[in-house]
């Protein structure tokens, strides 16, 4: 598929597939086109050639209803608004307390939650602002798993959460593994090192895809990222 924003194109010539219950791993250099890609499946933006599909079916088949029922979406900035945690978890949908609270327990919020004045009851300054940062995609980590849809895309949603938060949650993700397909984007090892497929992306272009075993040998690029990520973990 070819997108661009303007007129320099931003994606070229690429292709993959996600097959159901994968969890595939995009990553590479800053700008090289992975945020591009998953805002491309909730067509918040539409590709200009080429086609998508989800289910062997072209995405302009589905109503953005239908693709909003299908798709899991967190962020790589989370988004949150002036109101109840539990609201900001359940998003608009009429969810039961245990179910907005299953989801948090999984997303590692539910610890941090109940330490809030009213608990999920605890309204949160506008755009989140009186919660850290790891605290926000943790809350919005909740907000995609309450919601159970078979896809899963989380835009490096664990970028700012400490070792213990992002153990809780890779534990959550990997119980989900063959169950709903997720399309994850990465920074660091530990959300990648256990995907089906790596997909490696440079301005825009597919260089390597395959495990990372396969990647560790193929795709130099990537072995430079994986050794430089172990010396920092
Ligand atoms: N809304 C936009 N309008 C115009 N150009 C954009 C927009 N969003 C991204 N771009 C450009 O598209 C290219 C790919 O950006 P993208 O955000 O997809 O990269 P990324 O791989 O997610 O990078 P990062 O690792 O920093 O998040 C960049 O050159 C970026 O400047
Ligand atoms: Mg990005």
């Amino acid at each position: 598929m070819h997108f661009g924003y303007g007129q320099d194109p931003v994606l070229q010539g690429l292709s993959f597939t996600a097959k159901r219950g994968e969890k595939v791993a995009l990553v590479g250099p800053t700008g090289a086109g992975k945020s591009t890609i998953v805002m491309l499946l909730p067509r918040l933006y539409d590709i200009q050639k080429g086609e998508i599909h989800i289910d062997g079916k072209p995405l302009a088949a589905y109503t953005q209803k239908s693709l909003r029922e299908l798709i899991a979406f967190v962020p790589q900035k989370p988004f949150l608004f002036y109101d109840t945690v539990a609201e900001n978890i359940s998003f608009g949908r009429a969810y039961g307390r245990e179910e907005i609270k299953s989801a948090a327990m999984s997303a590692h919020a539910d610890e941090f939650i109940l330490r809030l004045e009213k608990g999920y009851d605890t309204v949160l300054a506008e755009a989140g602002k009186s919660l850290s940062g790891g605290q926000q995609q943790r809350l919005a980590i909740a907000r995609a798993l309450v919601k159970k849809a078979p896809i899963l895309i989380m835009d490096e949603a664990t970028s700012s959460l400490d070792a213990v938060s992002e153990e809780h949650i890779k534990q959550a993700l990997r119980g989900l593994k063959g169950q709903i397909t997720q399309i994850i984007i990465a920074h660091r090892l530990s959300t990648i090192e256990d995907a089906d497929r790596i997909i490696y992306l440079d301005k825009g272009r597919k260089i390597a895809e395959g495990t990372k075993d396969e990647l560790l040998v193929s795709c130099p690029q990537f072995k430079l990222m994986w050794d430089l990520l172990y010396q920092n973990k």
